[in-house]
């Protein structure tokens, strides 16, 4: 199936979607295919408001348009009421809902509500130790010092507030939590630790853990295909050299560790065996990041030609063996995903996030659309 093909299936479901989900948002499915909804009290919200933005940026549907805004402005709802905010996740929620809309329509009261955004993530920032806290009330015994592999995709809203304002301290912020990142979150074998714990105190590095990984010392599959993509995009704003080897070298180990059809198991250290579940999201997200990597690489890089055959690779198989393609009793796009299958939460289901970079990854490679994590030519 080409590219364009797989894109008007997506676009059958979600128009069925609109309707089914009214203006509630997705997350995942519980076991019956069906997304669970929620009523902007999650991380993932901005997931579905991103695929509408790109659904309308491929069809210039009115309808599907009309539906994006109306998440915008539940979005602005939220943050006025600072609901549900109280986590690092801002920078998913805000950059593909009210960024996203700032990049479509040039809408400055989007833009504003971005850049508002941002400053509520700001107040996540540990002065102390350095970091952004990813979870939990500020001093907290077991979150104060904690970072998470999946921040770095939320430091684009503040690498891009400072291209906006001028004021250096968001990208500031951001770039020492990448650096953070990749001192202590990524090991010597280019593997990744999920979570890395330090003093809340002195800042002193304590230890690498997981949330969602098979144990602490093992790769959580989706948290490497974070690392990849996050710091691709770490280097598209702050042109470190350390930070495209890092995506790059994350990106290598990622492909090493697959087998079979391609598609990676949940963790690259958990016992495989047939019933071992699969997460089609953290393939999706890895083709996003190595679709990043690769606008950075020069010409002559030796794993240029290696990292385009794996796109081609892994889309294959995820359009042969994962895809709905526009099958109507179905609300996802890419079927085995997996949520924490060690907290047995969601763990062979629709990820509202897989079906959103598989999305993405489809309108870079059809037409050069690449999602909202960055401001494009205008
Ligand atoms: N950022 C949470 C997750 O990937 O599940």
């Amino acid at each position: 199936m080409n590219w364009k093909t797989a894109i008007e299936h997506t676009l059958v479901t979600t128009r069925l979607n609109i309707k089914r989900f009214g203006g509630s948002f997705p997350i995942v499915s519980l076991g019956d295919g069906k997304y669970h909804l929620t009523d902007h009290t999650s991380w993932t919200e901005g997931f579905w408001s991103g695929i509408l933005w790109l659904s309308y940026e491929y069809s210039r549907d009115p309808e599907i348009h009309a539906a994006a805004i109306r998440t915008v402005d539940s979005f602005r709802k939220r943050l006025d009421a600072e609901q549900s905010l109280d986590h690092h996740d801002i920078g998913f929620l805000y950059s593909l809902s009210a960024k996203a809309r700032w990049i479509v329509d040039t809408d400055e009261d989007s833009r504003l509500l971005a850049l508002q955004a941002a400053d509520m993530l700001m107040k996540r920032w540990r002065s102390v130790p350095q970091l952004f806290q990813a979870w939990g009330p500020e001093g907290d015994v077991n979150d104060g010092g904690r970072i998470i592999i999946d921040c770095l995709m939320n430091l684009p809203l503040l690498y891009w507030a400072t291209e906006q304002t001028g004021d250096r301290r968001y990208a500031d912020c951001a770039s020492i939590q990448a650096e953070k990142s990749r001192r202590f979150l990524v090991r010597g074998d280019d593997s990744s630790y999920h979570t890395f714990y330090f003093d809340q105190l002195t800042g002193n590095a304590l230890r690498g853990g997981t949330g969602q990984g098979f144990q602490d010392g093992s790769t959580w599959t989706r948290g490497q295909a974070w690392g990849v993509y996050g710091f691709a995009l770490a280097y598209r704003y702050l042109k470190e050299p350390r930070f495209l080897e890092t995506s790059k070298r994350l990106a290598r180990y990622f492909l090493e560790q697959l087998s079979g059809d391609g598609i990676a198991y949940w963790d690259f250290d958990v016992p495989q065996e047939s019933s071992t579940p699969r997460d089609s999201s953290a393939s999706a997200i890895l083709v996003c990041g190595i679709l990043e990597l690769l606008e950075h690489l020069p010409d002559g890089d030796p794993d240029r030609e290696g990292l385009a055959g794996a796109v081609e690779k892994t889309m294959g198989s995820l359009l042969d063996r994962y895809f709905t393609a526009g099958s109507p009793a179905e609300e996802g796009f890419l079927r085995h995903g997996s949520y924490s299958v060690r907290g047995n939460s969601s763990p062979d289901d629709f990820m509202i996030w897989g079906d959103y970079f598989f999305l993405e990854a489809l309108l870079r490679l059809q037409q050069g659309v690449p999602g909202y994590w960055y401001e494009r030519e205008r």
